[in-house]
């Protein structure tokens, strides 16, 4: 037996792999780095490669760019390889959008421990991987900061038990809390991708300030902990500390608590059920000062409405919620549309999409995805920007 675990980040390159290789890198006699992988930044892959020796690497959009000193995986899936490899116990899933579900099942189905930090992962996916994820109770591992936080506060596993009578997902309301419709029609990228709490990468910030991640979360929510989405309410809790609550029948509330830092629920997930100390910032009394919690608007800031219509219409809809608010995002950060038209573009796509009657595949998911980004595409076309 390997006295280390060996770890596969996917998503490296990015915000929560770079806090991963961060952990790791912290517990040299526990963890190993097997596998890295990222999109297209070669100069960061490398510098990774230079400093953990993975045996394993890939880049699945190279432009021509190249990655040394590692057996560079180069097929249709890279991602589902490095997920599957013998030598992999964890598998951290620190990829954006929709590439990394079938490497995640994969995992699951393979006996890896899986910390899931890509929520899109379940929007899209939840009814095909969470069958798969309850065949394999204590698998699948919850990365972000909220669920890891309900996770926490539920007695030892991801199922809530009868006597829960609420789950309180925060959020922080991101920077534009308390702003009105009129005033939220002049935002600029700059002012959306400035989080006054977290520093995360650039879908996720944008997705926070219009309140799509808490939709997003929320979805994430019912399906991880697998109870009705009306058992999970959203509470606006504007200095991150408190990340989430569950609230049992006898009246007793449990919170997590932390400093705003994703070292520390991905510690958690790859440490579990231990709590070592790492290198994630601790708490003083002075983070204490003033914690407050208030009633979200979902008038001003629609997303967590189209996110619970498209969970309980099921099947393709939430991919369709999903892929629509990725290309929404991308297009007002390269200045297409204004930050007011980001969840028109969602609705547009979900208005648009007729249901089909088989379960849900995958197949479905990709054709979704396909689908969606060729309606928008000619949306945006025909108004000529
Ligand atoms: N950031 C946070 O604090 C946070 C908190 C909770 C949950 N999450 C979730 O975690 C996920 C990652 O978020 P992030 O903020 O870390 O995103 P990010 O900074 O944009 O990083 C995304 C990472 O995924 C890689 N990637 C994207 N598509 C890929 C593909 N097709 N194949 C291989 N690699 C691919 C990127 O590679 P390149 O660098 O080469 O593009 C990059 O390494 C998201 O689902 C987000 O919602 C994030």
């Amino acid at each position: 037996m390997r006295a280390r675990q060996g770890v596969v980040v996917l998503g490296s390159t990015g915000s929560v792999g770079v806090s991963t290789l961060d952990v790791l890198a912290a517990f040299p006699e526990r963890f190993e780095v097997v596998g890295l992988a990222a999109r297209s930044d070669a100069t960061r892959l490398q510098e990774q490669i230079d400093r953990f020796s993975p045996p394993y690497a890939a880049l699945s959009a190279t432009n021509g760019a190249t990655v040394s000193g590692t057996v560079v995986i180069d097929n249709a899936d890279p991602l589902l390889e490095l997920a599957t490899l013998e030598d992999a116990d964890i598998v951290v899933i620190a990829t954006t959008g929709h590439a990394a579900i079938p490497a995640t099942l994969a995992a699951l189905q393979a006996g890896k421990i899986v910390a899931l930090a890509n929520k899109e992962t379940i929007v899209a996916a939840g009814a095909i991987v969470m069958p798969v994820a309850r065949s394999a109770p204590g698998q699948l591992r919850p990365v972000d900061s909220e669920h890891a936080a309900i996770w926490q506060c539920l007695p030892g596993s991801l199922q809530v038990q009868r006597d829960v009578r609420k789950i309180l997902l925060t959020a922080s309301g991101g920077p534009f809390r308390g702003s009105t419709a009129e005033e939220l029609r002049a935002v600029t990228v700059e002012q959306a991708l400035d989080h006054p709490n977290w520093e995360m990468g650039a879908r996720i910030t944008i997705d926070s300030a219009t309140l799509m991640n808490k939709g997003f979360e929320w979805i994430e929510a019912a399906w991880l902990f697998d109870c009705p989405i009306d058992l999970v309410q959203i509470v606006i809790h504007p200095q991150s500390i408190v990340h989430s609550m569950v609230e049992y029948d006898d009246g007793s509330i449990i919170a997590q608590l932390a400093s705003h830092d994703m070292r520390l629920p991905i510690q958690y997930a790859l440490t579990y059920p231990e709590r070592p100390a790492g290198p994630a910032r601790r708490l003083s009394l002075d983070d204490f000062a003033q914690l407050t919690f208030e009633a979200p608007d979902f008038n001003t800031f629609r997303a967590p409405k189209l996110a619970r219509r498209a969970f309980e219409l099921g099947g393709a809809y939430p991919a369709i919620l999903s892929t629509a608010d990725e290309y929404a995002v991308n297009a007002f950060i390269h200045r297409r549309i204004p930050f007011s038209e980001i969840m028109d573009l969602v609705e547009i796509a979900l208005d648009a999409h007729v249901a089909g009657t088989d379960a849900l595949t995958l197949d479905h998911i990709a054709e979704a995805d396909r689908w969606t980004t060729a309606l928008l595409d000619q949306r945006l076309r025909e108004r000529g920007t």
